[in-house]
């Protein structure tokens, strides 16, 4: 009998989503790089345990894989049983046989304490509902002087999430920034307060022309399930309001057109942190 999840609405959105985009998520290499990437920057070795949040279409489990080799093991976590089924079929083409995908919600995994070496995450930390409880619970898992490793869009990501915010602030509305975390500031907070060291937090800056069109359809994006939820402006404004807001937003990402098109900006982070050998109070609790 095949695994059921019983997720909330929010999440069950998420798995939709990424079950309809599972068959053509590879087409694109961007989330392979973003992965390699941050197993470079963690420094992946051989023999390692890793735990892998939302694995997907397992790109990251597989070059994890490949480095930890037979005598490490990757675990791969997701939501979705369309992207997991992707990766399992990836993973028995290639042969490897020290990695495995578990179906499970990242929010609520049950492996014991000091279990893994590194747990990375990748394209997915801004999906987690409660980030602070989350990482708690990831802390647990990881071996004391293993490393987490989170990548993320910056709070400045995503040009049409940016105008909105703006636009949304001249009404009274603060939005949640596209990588639902906000400034780095609050990224380095969240991992202290969840008992990590921050070791190093690199950045890259992305980004490509989007044509107008794209740009604009971010309005549509943000009252769809599974973020509608968060964003629900239709509570928030009126719906003379509404109309107001949504010709501002256009006239805004219009004025920032150039001949190639409108610069959707997409600076990336690599969070790297680890769990101290010995626990001791971290340093935002031992200053109040
Ligand atoms: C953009 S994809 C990233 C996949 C892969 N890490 C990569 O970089 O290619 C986001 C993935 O996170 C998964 N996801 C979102 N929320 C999750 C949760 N709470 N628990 C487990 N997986 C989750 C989605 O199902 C989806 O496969």
């Amino acid at each position: 009998m095949t695994k059921q999840l019983d997720l909330n609405d929010y999440k069950q959105g998420i798995a939709d989503l990424y079950n309809r985009r599972s068959q053509t998520y590879d087409d694109s290499k961007w989330h392979l790089r973003i992965c390699q990437h941050l197993v470079e920057y963690s420094h992946v070795s051989s023999r390692q345990h890793i735990l892998d949040i939302g694995t997907g279409t397992g790109h990251l489990a597989i070059e994890a894989a490949r480095i930890v080799g037979e005598g490490g093991r990757v675990i791969g976590v997701d939501i979705s049983s369309g992207m997991l089924e992707l990766a399992r079929c990836k993973v028995e083409a290639l042969g490897l046989r020290n990695v495995e995908f578990q179906l499970a919600d990242a929010e609520s995994l049950n492996f014991s304490a000091n279990s893994f070496d590194q747990i990375l995450c990748a394209n997915t930390f801004p999906w987690i509902e409660d980030k602070e409880a989350t990482l708690r619970v990831w802390h647990l898992f990881l071996k004391p002087g293993g490393v987490i490793g989170i990548h993320t869009p910056a709070d400045t990501a995503y040009v049409g999430y940016v105008v909105l915010r703006e636009i949304f602030e001249k009404y009274g509305v603060l939005l949640e920034a596209s990588n639902r975390i906000g400034t780095l500031e609050m990224c380095q907070n969240l991992f202290v307060d969840a008992g990590f060291e921050v070791i190093e937090i690199k950045t890259e800056q992305h980004g490509n022309y989007i044509n107008l069109e794209q740009a604009k359809a971010t309005w549509e994006g943000i009252s769809r399930p599974p973020l509608a939820k968060y964003r629900n402006l239709s509570s928030k404004l009126s719906s003379e309001q509404l109309v107001k807001a949504k010709a501002e937003f256009e006239a805004k990402l219009e004025a920032l057109q150039t001949e190639q098109g409108v610069w959707d900006e997409l600076t990336t982070w690599y969070i790297l942190g680890r769990k101290p050998e010995t626990e001791t109070l971290n340093s935002r609790e031992s200053a109040t």
